[in-house]
């Protein structure tokens, strides 16, 4: 028998039920989540409908760490900056930042986990090795002009960031076929005297891919680790600068700490 209250409803969502008194997020009482799970597993929670274990849990936070921020020059600090410096609202210099979060950043990790995916299935149905199948996919995409998201790094040429987000999902016994896909890519690349690392996007969508993530929340992920980071910079830049400056994208310089003698 239907539920009388969903049936004289024009539409339902199964996320979070509100009632007087009453908060459920897929079904656990939010109040018992409080202090007791950490705000990775409730992110999992929400997208998947059920909580990790502990150490996917672990995981989720570190994924969400790891992209907290990554200085000014990046486009969305840059974009959330140059909002700031308009005069505008805290809620629109965010935005402002999420609208760059695109294929070439932080967006990279949808697209590397379907092309992860591409590698494994490819092995999958015709057999062959991770490497030779990785290869003949690189080398089709630069035929035709095209990137291996998640790999490359202006910055970087070996990311601390991936090496530890690949070293805990190996304690939680989830790296599988997408990060073992990844690094046959860095391989691949590696012999054709290309540096192009993992990244951190790659990394994150290997991993995204090992746990059984959608595709279409990966992105989503980056978004909402980002956040903070976009907050602070709008606020710095209020707070420090003057309004509609020239802001140099590159020429800056880090003051906080770790810098001369607050080391
Ligand atoms: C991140 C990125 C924009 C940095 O680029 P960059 O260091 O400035 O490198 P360039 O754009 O100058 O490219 C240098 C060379 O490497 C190649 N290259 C760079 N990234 C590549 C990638 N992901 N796949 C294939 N080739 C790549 C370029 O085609 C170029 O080759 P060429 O010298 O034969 O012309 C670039 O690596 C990229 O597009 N990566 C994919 C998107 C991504 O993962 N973004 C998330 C970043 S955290």
């Amino acid at each position: 028998m239907s539920d009388p209250k969903t049936a004289s409803a024009p539409w339902t969502t199964g996320i979070t039920r509100i009632e007087p008194n009453c908060v459920a997020v897929r079904g656990h009482d939010i109040a018992a989540l409080m202090g007791n799970v950490s705000f990775g597993a409730a992110v999992y929670l929400l997208l998947r409908g059920e909580l990790p274990d502990d150490k996917v849990g672990r995981l989720m936070d570190a994924i969400l760490v790891s992209s907290i921020d990554h200085g000014a020059t990046p486009p969305s600090a840059l974009a959330a900056r140059s909002a700031a410096s308009t005069g505008a609202s805290l809620g629109s210099c965010v935005a402002a930042g999420i609208l760059m979060i695109n294929d070439f950043h932080g967006g990279a990790i949808q697209k590397c986990a379907m092309q992860l995916g591409y590698i494994v299935k490819r092995c999958d149905e015709h057999g062959g090795d991770l490497t030779c199948v990785a290869s003949a996919m690189l080398d089709e995409m630069k035929s035709s002009g095209q990137r291996m998201s998640g790999f490359g790094h202006r910055v970087h040429t070996s990311d601390p960031r991936t090496d530890r987000l690949f070293e805990l999902a190996e304690e939680a016994g989830v790296a599988g076929a997408h990060v073992a896909a990844s690094r046959a890519v860095e391989d691949v690349f590696k012999s054709a005297g290309k540096n192009l690392p993992i990244n951190v996007d790659g990394a994150i969508g290997a991993i995204l891919a090992d746990l059984g993530f959608e595709p279409a929340v990966m992105n989503g992920l980056f978004m909402i680790a980002r956040v903070p980071g976009l907050i602070a910079h709008a606020t710095e830049e209020r707070q420090r600068q003057r309004p509609m400056r020239r802001i140099d994208p590159v020429n800056h310089t880090y003051d906080g700490p770790g810098t001369g003698s607050s080391a």
